[in-house]
């Protein structure tokens, strides 16, 4: 099953409870939150209480992404606001398997996230405690970046480890993901698809969703 994770980022943000009533009327699962300090990453985008404005209107998966410094002091109240995943870069926390089993003691889906030039060997000593490795395509911080084509090797070799040691373990992929470059990501192996200005452009929401579906549906097992 290949799913969509709209990041919010690139939405109306005048009108975000139209953005996600649409995504939700087109069935949207998932909805890709991006959390950024200013110190991990050079942008500064929202915190908890949006996340808990959006939880009181609409059911999706929030999928949330932490690029901030020391997420395990806020790992409690992002689980409280709504989120549904939750995904820490290792770089960010002095003991990554220590905030790792943190999300998981809230009762949230765990992820960890590598940075274009992060070593996925990390992955040799968590992958079984993981619900999910996001990989990300462009370094964190801004939408509407241009995908590093380098990652699809990393996602194919990730994609191997994921089959070996945790096959349930889904495998998402974030940035400049568009409809043109989609089929290369899922080639390599990637089960959920990040895209933030490749939605929320002049096409419309509904129909890029529809165009990543139709190419999804190549790769649905
Ligand atoms: C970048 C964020 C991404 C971003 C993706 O730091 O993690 O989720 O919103 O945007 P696009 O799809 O436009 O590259
Ligand atoms: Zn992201």
């Amino acid at each position: 099953m290949i799913t969509l994770s709209p990041s919010l980022l690139s939405a109306n943000f005048l009108n975000l409870q139209e953005d996600i009533e649409e995504l939700n009327k087109l069935d949207v699962k998932y909805l890709h939150i991006d959390i950024m300090d200013g110190n991990f990453v050079p942008n500064i985008s929202f915190g908890p209480g949006i996340v808990k404005h959006l939880r009181s209107v609409t059911n999706m998966v929030f999928d949330t992404h932490l690029m901030i410094e020391q997420p395990e002091k806020y790992i409690e109240t992002f689980a409280e606001a709504g989120s549904d995943i939750i995904t820490v870069h290792p770089e960010s926390t002095k003991h990554i398997h220590r905030t790792i089993q943190l999300i998981k003691q809230t009762g949230k889906k765990a992820g960890l996230v590598l940075n274009p030039a992060t070593d996925e060997s990390i992955l040799n000593y968590l992958i079984e405690d993981l619900d999910l490795v996001l990989v990300m395509s462009v370094n964190p911080g801004f939408g509407g970046q241009a995908f590093i084509p380098q990652m699809l090797e990393k996602i194919s070799r990730i994609r191997q480890l994921i089959e070996r040691r945790n096959p349930s373990c889904l495998l998402e992929v974030d940035g400049g993901i568009k409809i043109d470059n989609v089929s290369e990501v899922l080639e390599a192996g990637a089960n959920v698809i990040v895209a933030g200005s490749g939605v929320f452009n002049k096409q419309g929401i509904s129909n890029n969703v529809k165009s990543f579906r139709k190419i999804f549906e190549a790769y649905d097992k």
